[in-house]
């Protein structure tokens, strides 16, 4: 299956992992790239840019696959400027193979000529988007790809609230540089309807979450399996930090303080990326947000991510040959 997507990032699939705090390290990142995809390493993971630099090369002994690092341009309750300068000037460093970013333009964060740097030292840039006018901003601006995300999305979709069915199509028809697209992708139905819509791949979050790689708890992967797409929640547009993620005590809790209006300093306690280390880790599923998005209701079981990928791509293949056999295989 090539695609501008694999031939852009020099990869044998057109499925990409996007990041995803405390998840993305490299035991989970080399077993996507190594699986044809793009892995990913998530920069927030780690508070230097050394430490983001032992990830990357740790993630090297494993695979000698493309790979890229997350960015995430977006308010935060604990990361400085200078921690994402840090983690920037450590990917030029090693010459990663693309960064995606997600929230503000690179240019905000560091300079008028960070995408000219970062092409000079190889590295690829991709925007997660919510919106065409970002789209057709990032395509002047000399971006080499976009995401397409739709409010589907787990983490923290756009404001804009616009579905992957429509956003996907828009972008591609508005933009030359290749969409990719994302939210509420989780098998090859997604893969193969995202082509048609236009875009040159996916990048999925959510499903990669239930593969035998993700180092987190049993639990919270049997809990994505049982959970279904009416189970997560938008919630933090008042605030300006829309996200989505699992119904749960604590977004029952966050609701309350939307509802009265609380103060920003009142949802720090509850927004804090360092709570979720309770979920990933002892599998409490209550205790803290839960990002995942509503692509849950299409994951039906744990597997490795090499046979997440193959599959995804011989389903895909399958489709698109006009196959007018429904696939009917994930009846739970
Ligand atoms: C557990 C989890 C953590 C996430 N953390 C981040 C993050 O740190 N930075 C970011 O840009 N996006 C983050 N996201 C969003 C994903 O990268 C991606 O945009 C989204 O999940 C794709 O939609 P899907 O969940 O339907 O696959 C996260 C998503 C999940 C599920």
């Amino acid at each position: 299956m090539k695609t501008r997507m694999t031939e852009l990032f020099g990869i044998k699939h057109p499925i990409m992992c996007g990041g995803m705090m405390w998840l993305c390290k490299p035991d989970l990142c080399a077993a996507i790239s190594n699986a044809g995809a793009l892995g990913n390493i998530t920069a927030a993971n780690y508070d230097t840019g050394d430490e983001l630099r032992k990830a990357i090369r740790k993630t090297r002994e494993m695979t000698d696959k493309p790979f890229s690092v997350n960015l995430s341009l977006l308010p935060s309750f604990r990361i400085t400027k200078e921690m994402y300068l840090d983690w920037f000037n450590a990917c030029l460093a090693e010459k990663v193979t693309a960064f995606e970013i997600s929230g503000a333009p690179v240019d905000k964060f560091f300079g008028p000529d960070a995408i000219k740097r970062g092409h000079d030292a190889g590295v690829k840039f991709i925007h997660k988007l919510g919106s065409v006018r970002h789209a057709v901003h990032a395509d002047h601006a000399g971006y080499d790809a976009v995401i397409a995300a739709g409010v589907e999305e787990g983490g923290h979709p756009l404001m804009d609230d616009v579905t992957t069915m429509v956003l996907t199509p828009r972008m591609a028809e508005s933009i030359k540089i290749p969409v990719i697209t994302t939210g509420g992708i989780a098998d090859g139905r997604g893969l193969a309807a995202a082509l048609i819509l236009g875009a040159e791949g996916v990048m999925m979050a959510s499903r990669f979450m239930a593969t035998t790689e993700c180092r987190m708890n049993n639990k919270v992967k049997d809990e994505l399996v049982k959970r279904q797409e009416m189970d997560t929640v938008l919630y933090g547009k008042g605030i300006e930090l829309q996200g989505r993620a699992i119904k749960n005590e604590v977004i029952k809790k966050i609701q309350e303080l939307e509802a009265r209006h609380a103060k920003l300093e009142e949802f720090a306690p509850f927004l804090s990326g360092m709570r979720q280390t309770t979920v990933f880790d002892d599998g409490n599923c209550e205790d803290a947000i839960l990002p995942v998005g509503q692509s849950i209701g299409l994951i039906h079981d744990v597997i490795s991510c090499k046979e997440l990928v193959e599959r995804m791509v011989k389903e895909a293949e399958t489709l698109l040959k006009g196959s007018s056999k429904r696939l009917n295989i994930y009846k739970p």
